[in-house]
This record gives C-alpha cells, structure tokens and sequence, in this order.
C-alpha cells in the first residue's frame, strides 16, 4: 500500500517537475496554476520568510490548559500561552483535546500569527483515546503484531477525531526492572520482541499516509535507556555499557525509525553521567547522523530545565544551549527555547543553523501531516462525534484484550471452568472494579468504564455466582487523584468472603495490583501482592484449595506463595475498556488463551534484575558441590515464571527439530524446521519461539537471544512444520565500538514454547 501511493507521487512528481506547473481547478470555473513544490522546497521557501522570533516559536511545544502530566517549571497561565501562541511563539502544544478546543488553539494560530503556521498537536495516546486497549505491557505478551497494529489504529483513529495529530507513543523502553512503574507502557524486556513490537505500533498509529485524516505522527520514546533506570527509580540516573546499550536498548529505536517514525522523544535519565536531553552523542551522532533520521527529538517534560538539576547546566541559558546543541528540537513545557534561544543566536552562541536543522525537520512533519493544506483537517465534530467510543473499536479491543492474556499455571485443568451447575464465588477487591483495570495513562477516557470481571462472568448465567470483595485495595487517594492509598489495615470483609468461599466449586478471585499502582512516577520496591491481599487468599485457601487466581497489574509480581499453592493462575494484567469480558471469556473457555510473558516474573525483589538473556558468568554451575558459584544461598537461580511462557488449553509437542546443515559461512542463510502438533483436546494457539546461544565471542554473549517466532493457529491434532531462517542478522552482535559484527564460531539453536526450552541443535559458522 505504501509502495503504491509512493509510486503514484513519484509518477506525479515527474510528470510535474517536467512541466514544473499544474492546473488546478478551482470553485466556479476559475483556473489557477499553482507550482509544485516538494516538501522540503515548502519547507525552504516557508524558512526564507520567518524571523528568527518564529523560529525559535516553533522549537516550543505548552502543554494546554488543564491536564497535567508533570511539574510545571513555569506558573504557566493561560494568559501567558495565549500570548505567546499569538505571538507566532509556539509551534505545538500537547494535551490539548476535542475538536472544539484544539480548533481553537489552532486558529490563532494559523489565523492570528504573521505566517500562519499550524500547530502539532500532541497527545500521550498510550494505550487508546477513549476506548482502551490493555497496557501495552499486556498488548505485548500477545505476540501477535497484527493485533497491536491494529489497537495502535484505533487508537490514532479516535485520538485524530478528537482534534489530535501525534502521539507520544510507542514507548520502546527495554527494561529488566520490574520496579519501575512505566514497564506497563513498553514491549518488556527484550530487544527483538520490542523491535517487532515497535515497528508494529509505528505503523499502526502512522498508518499508511501520514496524511490520512486518521493518521497522527508517532514519538518513539525515550531515547535513551530510561528502561535502566538505577534500582528502578523513576528519574534515576543510568550506568550501562556500550554492549548492553547496542544491543539491548537501542535495537527498538532503531526499528521505529526504520519503520518511518516522525519523531523522538528524549529522556529524563541521564546515561553514563550526560543527561539524555544533553546528549549529542544519541541525538546527532546515532539518531540523525548514524540512523539518518529525518524527523524531530521533541524533549521530555521539561526536561531541558532538568539539566540544571542533574548538575549539568548551571543555569536555563546554559542548559539552552547544550540541549539545543545536543539535537533536543522542541522544549516540551520547559520555556527554556522560548525565553534563551533568540539571544544566544543574536550573540553567535548558539549557530542559527542549529535552530533551522531544528525548524526544518518540525516544520516538514506538519507538511506530512498535510496541516498545511488543511489545518483543520483533525477538527470535524460530527466525525468525532461518530467515531470516538464507536462499537467497532470496542470490538477491536476486546480482541486484543483475549489475546494478551497469559495462563500462567493450570494444574488438574481447573480451567477453563464447565459453564453449567458450578457455584462459583467471585473474590477480591478488583473482581467489580471499573476504573483499575483501565490502567496508567487514560488521560481522556472517563473513569469506571471497563467491564468488570463480575460484569463479565455475569453473563455465564447457567452458573450460580456470589460475589464478595473480602477487602478494599485502596481506601481512597491522595491530594493527586492518581496516587492511591493502600489499605493495610481495615479486614471487615475477610470473614464474609472466606464463608462464601466454603461452599463454592470454585473461587475465582481477582487480585493485583491497582491500575494507579504503575506508570510513570509509580516504582515500587516490594512486588508482592499490594496491602491485604495476600492475606485475604491464604484465609480463602485454607478453607477452599480451588481457586482460579485472577492477576490485574501493571508489571511482573512476585507471587511465589500463590505460584506454589494455588492451582490456576491467570494473568489478566490491566486490560482497558473490555476487560472483565475478557477475562470471562478465557476463563470459560470461549477463547484458548495463547500470551506469552514479555518480562520474567522473578521469585522475589532480590533477584532483580533477572532476564531471560543473561550472561553465563565464570562460574554458572555448581561443579564442585560447594558455595563457589553464582548463585543466592537463599533463593534458587531460575524465576518464578520465565520470558516467553505461556500455557494454552491445549498441548503443544515438538518434533523433528532440524537444522538444514552443519557447517556454514558467515552470510549464509540458515534453515531451521520443526514440527508441531497440537496433542491436546482444544483448537489452539502457540507462539512458536526460536533462540540462538553463540557459545564464544570476542565480547560475551547471552545464554539465549530470542531471534524468531511465530503464532500460529492449530486444529485439535493438526500438525504443522514450522521454518525459521538465520541470517547476519540474527547472528551478529555490536561491538563496544558499537560497529555491528558477525562472527565466526558455534552456536546453539533453540526452540520451543517459552524462553526455557531445552529443545536444542547446534551449527559452526566458519
Ligand atoms: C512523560 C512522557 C510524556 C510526557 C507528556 C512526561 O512526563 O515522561 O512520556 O509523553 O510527560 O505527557
């Protein structure tokens, strides 16, 4: 689709450019040429007209005027905004939503400033607009890069009728922390998932044409490394080295700007003692220099102030021209561009190139978005109106909410439940909860509207169902509306629940973490079932041994107790609008459950960070039967539930695991079968996943590296032969000097239904 359009421009441009004129029809019968220009050619002659002022305006993006998505550097009145937007001052502005008000912001500025030049308008479309899809934590144990696609199109298709043009998605953060509150927004913790996953959200915000009316830019962010942040910390500083940077961490970005994303969104972490914002190193020299990357680097929340703080700027005319320097484009909300810039270039400080490279590249993505030809293009109400919250979109996510589901354990086949005759007794304070499953980042749709689990399993009506919370998850929230207050102490509703919990069949209870609990500003140290919980399902266990634990939360838990004793464990993580039917519909069996976990669940918080692509160490095995080996003396090695694990209702067995020759040349293409058979009583799906170990490196290399899979659907007893090919591309490493290499040496080949496999076969490549 995209070759195509891009043929007919192509087609059209030199017909044109041949001519260099074309006749436009106009109402009425009245003819005009007009000339044709390309986008850099507007771009340019748009340029030769603007005074350094509008310049610098358009290096400045104001948050609107009510929701808030970090501390405010500045008062930031209105007044003052309006201002300076009049002014030609500010070239986008985010959280600014509906059409009535971003038609507003956007007619001052196309019809009150001197140029008249459009506004972005940005906004943290996360995980949907209104209608929600699970986090994208959940979206990505899916696997299924058709369904994230699609969840990223209706997300750009609801947040474009409400007036906006770019999102400040996909976050592609890698990260092996658990702790940290914004591993909900990512891919998880592994760099090819995450590219793939990239590369699928990119296109399905971006679509085919940008300039489609349901089309907004994407922003991958945060460049770079946020992912690492130290303990797990928000905001913290970051120490890696260039191998695990290579490798682990750039790998997602790159495959966004591959895959055309507009723009790029720094961070608020420092890496290797430069504040990200500052560093010239990510934004020149990989992301515009190395990448080629055409589009802009909007900063994070101010955090171009923020260099001051980390001690890097001494002040806000200081830290102007180190992030401005550094390819930071557009300050978000700092004022730092707007109050410094147009002096330091009056006083040959900062280079004015350095301002238009920025003005270029801000200026053509509003050329691609098509809001020169029609600004108010996002603005149609009655199209608002019709699309946002429509039924297909809840349809859409409903399905992508059944897909990311992940059965964690299923001893005895608990589930799927029989759907005639049960009594069930539906326990936990998440098990009616409305709001919580929505999750973090939902800025604009309304809260208690997802389907709950008991509205749900409401719908099975052949079984008799007693709902009881046992106890509160949280008694309220603090002065900030998103922070929640956990209850420890009230356990009124424990006696009830465990009674009800006696005579029941099965007991299905719902517990997590709160949707409040994760996202940014939300790192936890403890990752253990929040405030009574944990209580409240050893009360009900000792009196019913048949639960059905039902997860809602925002990252891996540390659940050893309940991974031990109870017998089916769900992750049903925050799954947006549709939830509780969901959740219903797997627990019933109407949907074979198919997610595979995209982070490790660890034993406990000491283990972390533990990740599926470690190294081997010196000493990875107890030879000798004594202490001398990497290990805890408290804890085992293993996590409690591994990368890439998932069960189904069915089963999976592999045969015939073959690669097609021994001995190869580094470039050779490398074919890898297997045969698989679904051997269980369920039509079904299985994320067929392949791993590569290269046993010797000249820099270390993982125990496995994930390099291929596949979700495939299998009848009851079907058969298929998977294929897999290796190529460079999946063999090579980056060096520390971050050239990419292949080498030469032995490597295993694995696969399998989860990172732990064993199935295995090996090949020298000389
Ligand atoms: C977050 C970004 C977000 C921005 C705008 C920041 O605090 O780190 O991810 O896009 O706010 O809301």
């Amino acid at each position: 689709m995209i070759r195509r359009h891009y043929k007919i421009i192509i087609a059209a441009a030199i017909m044109f450019s041949f001519f260099g004129f074309q006749v436009n029809k106009k109402s009425g019968s009245e003819m005009e040429v007009v000339k044709i220009l390309s986008i850099d050619q507007r771009v340019d002659s748009l340029m030769q007209k603007m005074t350094l002022d509008e310049k610098v305006g358009q290096m400045n993006l104001y948050n609107g005027f009510w929701d808030v998505t970090g501390p405010t550097p500045e008062a930031g009145s209105a007044k003052l905004k309006y201002e300076h937007l009049r002014k030609g001052w500010v070239g986008a502005m985010l959280s600014v939503r509906g059409t009535r008000n971003v038609k507003e912001v956007q007619r001052i500025a196309v019809e009150e400033t001197r140029l008249g030049i459009p506004l972005l308008i940005g906004f943290d479309v996360i995980h949907g607009y209104k209608t929600l899809s699970p986090i994208p934590l959940a979206e990505s144990a899916s696997w299924d890069l058709q369904a994230i696609e699609n969840s990223a199109r209706v997300a750009a298709t609801e947040a474009s009728a409400a007036g906006i043009n770019w999102t400040f998605a996909p976050m592609v953060d890698i990260s092996r922390d658990p702790r940290w509150g914004r591993v909900m927004e990512g891919g998880g913790e592994d760099p090819y998932l995450g590219s793939k996953i990239a590369s699928a959200r990119v296109q399905g915000f971006q679509g085919d044409d940008l300039a489609d009316k349901n089309s907004i830019a994407a922003c991958a962010k945060h460049f770079a490394a946020y992912g690492f942040s130290e303990s797990g910390k928000e905001y913290n500083s970051v120490d890696i080295g260039t191998s695990t940077l290579y490798n682990t961490v750039l790998p997602p970005f790159k495959a966004a700007a591959d895959s055309g994303v507009k723009t790029f969104m720094n961070s608020f972490n420092e890496l290797n003692g430069i504040p990200v914002t500052g560093s010239e190193f990510l934004q020149r020299d990989i992301l515009k220099e190395a990448w080629n990357f055409e589009g802009f680097v909007v900063s994070d929340w101010a955090s171009i102030n923020e260099l001051i703080f980390w001690g890097h700027a001494k002040d806000k005319r200081q830290a102007a021209i180190i992030a401005s320097r550094a390819g930071s484009d557009l300050d978000m909300e700092g004022y730092v561009y707007v109050r410094e810039l147009v002096k330091l270039v009056e006083d040959g400080i900062v280079k004015e190139s350095i301002v238009d490279d920025a003005v270029r590249r801000i200026l053509k993505v509003k050329f691609e978005l098509g809001l020169f030809d029609d600004p108010y293009k996002y603005c149609d109400p009655a199209n608002e109106k019709e699309v946002i919250g429509n039924a297909k979109h809840h349809e859409a996510v409903l399905d992508v909410a059944k897909k990311s589901i992940v059965l964690l354990k299923n001893e005895g086949n608990l589930l799927p439940l029989k759907k005639e005759g049960q009594k069930i007794a539906l326990i936990g304070p998440l098990a009616a909860d409305k709001n919580s499953p929505l999750g973090s980042w939902r800025i604009a749709s309304d809260d208690n509207t997802a389907v709950s689990v008991l509205e749900g399993m409401e719908k099975y009506t052949s079984n008799s169902l007693t709902h009881k919370k046992g106890v509160d998850l949280v008694l309220g929230h603090t002065a900030f509306i998103e922070e929640v207050v956990i209850n420890t102490t009230n356990r009124n509703g424990i006696d009830e629940a465990v009674e009800t919990a006696k005579t029941a069949d099965v007991v299905v209870m719902v517990l997590g973490e709160h949707g409040f609990q994760s996202g940014e500003g939300r790192s936890r140290t403890s990752l253990d079932l929040p405030g009574l919980q944990q209580e409240l399902l050893e009360a009900v266990y000792a009196v019913n041994k048949n639960i059905v634990l039902v997860l809602n939360n925002g990252r891996p838990l540390a659940i050893e107790w309940a991974a031990k004793h109870i017998p089916a464990i769900v992750e049903g993580w925050q799954l947006g609008t549709q939830s509780g039917n969901a959740i219903a519909q797997v627990l019933y069996g109407d949907y074979n459950p198919s997610g595979k976990l995209p982070m490790t669940f660890p034993r406990n918080v000491g283990q972390i960070p533990i990740y599926y692509n470690h190294k081997s160490t010196g000493r990875p095995e107890n030879t000798n039967d004594n202490v001398f080996w990497s290990h805890y003396i408290d804890v085992e090695n293993t996590p409690l539930y591994p990368f890439g694990h998932g069960l189904s209702y069915t089963t999976f067995d592999y045969k015939n695991f073959k690669i097609h020759g021994k001995d190869f040349t580094v470039g050779d293409a490398i074919k890898v079968t297997v045969d698989v058979t679904n051997t269980g009583n369920y039509d079904g799906k299985e994320v067929v996943q392949l791993y590569i170990r290269d046993l010797f490196g000249s820099i270390t290399r993982p125990v496995k590296e994930l390099k291929g899979f596949e979700l495939v659907h299998f009848k009851k007893g079907e058969t298929k032969t998977i294929e897999f090919t290796l190529t460079n591309k999946e063999l090579g490493f980056f060096n520390n000097q971050g050239k990419y290499i292949v080498e030469a040496g032995d490597f295993e080949v694995f696969v399998g239904g989860s990172s732990n496999t064993v199935l295995k076969d090996a090949f020298t490549l000389k």
